[in-house]
């Protein structure tokens, strides 16, 4: 059987760095709080279970921001440092006989791979503590690494308490560490440091040394994925860095870009090659684009999925909906969720749809609202058509078959059907079903009273 995994997750720090009154791990990162980064990295190792610590003023509005996700949480009750903060879900951990994974609420850009390869590390080794460290060429900030002359690991200093020499060590803790019980238990014997008045978790490094447990510091991942997030300019860093790392593997990936500063596409999103994305583009959620796309400037796609060839011109919004291949939309399109555009649907501006189906070749080029509609294929939809859907209580249904043609300007009063083939006149408010093949008219017919305006004139002269 494997070996079980639990994860813990430190946010109870005062965050007063970052001088602001929203807790510092909820501040947003690329449109996500910086939490909720790390709880999606740490999901991805499959953990039995998560636990979030906090302290009495914070957990309030982290537990409503990060109540989608499967953790617990638990209070440190003082801030009194980082191993003092681990020790607080000690009445959870003292049982368990697995893995324990710590991670920092303020290092949201690391990655589940590198998370994945330093837990493989740490079990092939069967240590008791293994910690993640990195190279940085400005280490100011954070503990180093402090090895002897054969380059074992034997004690973390933090910056504070470092010698001028030691001041220069670029390896420095990522705050990440891997622990079994026997390390764990070693946490109640750290010392309070005397300048700062905490007990820190990296002191755990010397005494487990000293105590000749099994040790491993391992050196591995990207400096990006490391950085600490203790303020304001740290957090546009990290926002900066991480929107670039990602845009450059699709850049590899042959995804060509007009600028690649101004291009912002989420973790989960996948693209194909040969799709060219214009600036001020954002991509998020778990969207996945196809083959040779093309999107147009001022254009934000949520969890959609875009299959290949197809255009979206500037300025539209898109929302959970699917496209077919060669289908286009925009510019100024509104495609909510529940939208389902067939192969070569073609939406236009300023045309908004919502949980409809829209069949294969049909257009709806200008200024048109279709909700809950099933529309076939090659239906022309004229300027200024609306399915009236709500009826005040109920959203009803519009059904327009194949081939038929919607004259401008005509309301649908769902529930409602026109049938195959059918025609239905421009200006008209259609409450009945269209028998296939008919023209619908319902409209007053048109009077013209000959010479009126000139008679209109002389009446208001004599007056
Ligand atoms: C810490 C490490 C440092 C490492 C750096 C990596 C210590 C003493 N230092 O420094 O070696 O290089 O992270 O980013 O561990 N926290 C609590 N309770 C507390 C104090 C902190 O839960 O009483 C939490 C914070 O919310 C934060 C994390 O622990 O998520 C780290 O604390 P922080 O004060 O940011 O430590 P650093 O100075 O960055
Ligand atoms: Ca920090």
């Amino acid at each position: 059987m494997k070996r079980p995994l639990w994860i813990v997750v430190l946010a109870a720090g005062l965050g007063t760095r970052m001088r602001s009154g929203i807790p510092k791990v909820l501040h947003r990162l690329n449109g996500r709080p910086m939490l909720q980064w790390v709880l999606d990295a740490a999901e991805k190792l499959h953990p039995e279970k998560v636990v979030v610590v906090c302290n009495r003023s914070n957990i309030g509005p982290i537990q409503n921001a990060m109540s989608q996700n499967r953790v617990e949480f638990v209070i440190q009750s003082r801030p009194l440092g980082t191993a003092h903060a681990l020790l607080s879900a000690k009445r959870l951990i003292d049982e368990f006989s697995g893995d324990i994974l710590v991670l920092n609420g303020d290092t949201p850009l690391i990655s589940p791979d590198t998370l994945k390869r330093f837990l493989q590390r740490h079990r092939r080794a069967k240590n008791s503590l293994s910690i993640l460290s990195f190279e940085i060429d400005n280490p100011s900030g954070y503990g180093r690494i402090i090895r002897d002359s054969a380059g074992n690991p034997i004690m973390i200093k933090e910056e504070t308490d470092l010698t001028e020499e030691e001041s220069q060590i670029r390896e420095v803790n990522s705050g990440i560490y891997l622990m079994g019980q026997s390390a764990f238990k070693l946490l109640r014997r750290i010392k309070k440091n005397s300048r700062k008045g905490e007990y820190y978790l990296t002191d755990i490094l010397a005494l487990a040394t000293k105590k000749g447990l099994r040790c491993g510091v391992y050196k591995m991942g990207d400096e990006v994925e490391f950085i600490g997030i203790n303020t304001k300019e740290e957090l546009q860093k990290a926002q900066r860095l991480m929107r670039q790392k990602i845009v450059r593997v699709w850049l590899q990936k042959d995804v060509e870009m007009m600028d690649e500063q101004r291009v912002y596409i989420g973790p989960d999103v996948t693209i194909g090659e040969g799709t060219y994305i214009y600036p001020d583009v954002y991509i998020e959620g778990k969207t996945s684009i196809g083959r040779n796309c093309i999107i147009y400037p001022n254009v934000r796609i949520v969890d959609c999925k875009i299959n290949d060839n197809v255009t979206i011109r500037e300025c539209s919004s898109l929302e959970e909906s699917v496209v077919e291949s060669k289908a286009t939309v925009g510019p100024f399109a509104r495609l909510r969720p529940g939208t389902f555009l067939k192969k070569g649907a073609k939406i236009g501006n300023f045309v908004e749809v919502k949980n409809s189906l829209v069949g294969e070749g049909t257009k709806a080029l200008h200024l048109s609202y279709i909700g809950d509609a099933e529309i076939g294929r090659n239906v022309n939809i004229g300027a200024g058509t609306i399915t009236c859907n709500y009826d005040g209580i109920r959203k009803n249904r519009t059904i327009i078959e194949d081939n038929v043609f919607i004259g401008s300007d005509t309301q649908l009063i769902a529930p409602v059907k026109v049938k195959r083939g059918a025609y239905v006149g421009a200006g008209s408010t259609i409450t009945k079903e269209v028998p296939e093949g008919a023209l619908a008219l319902s409209r007053t017919e048109q009077c013209n009273i000959e010479g009126w305006v000139k008679k209109r004139f002389k009446k208001k002269r004599k007056s």
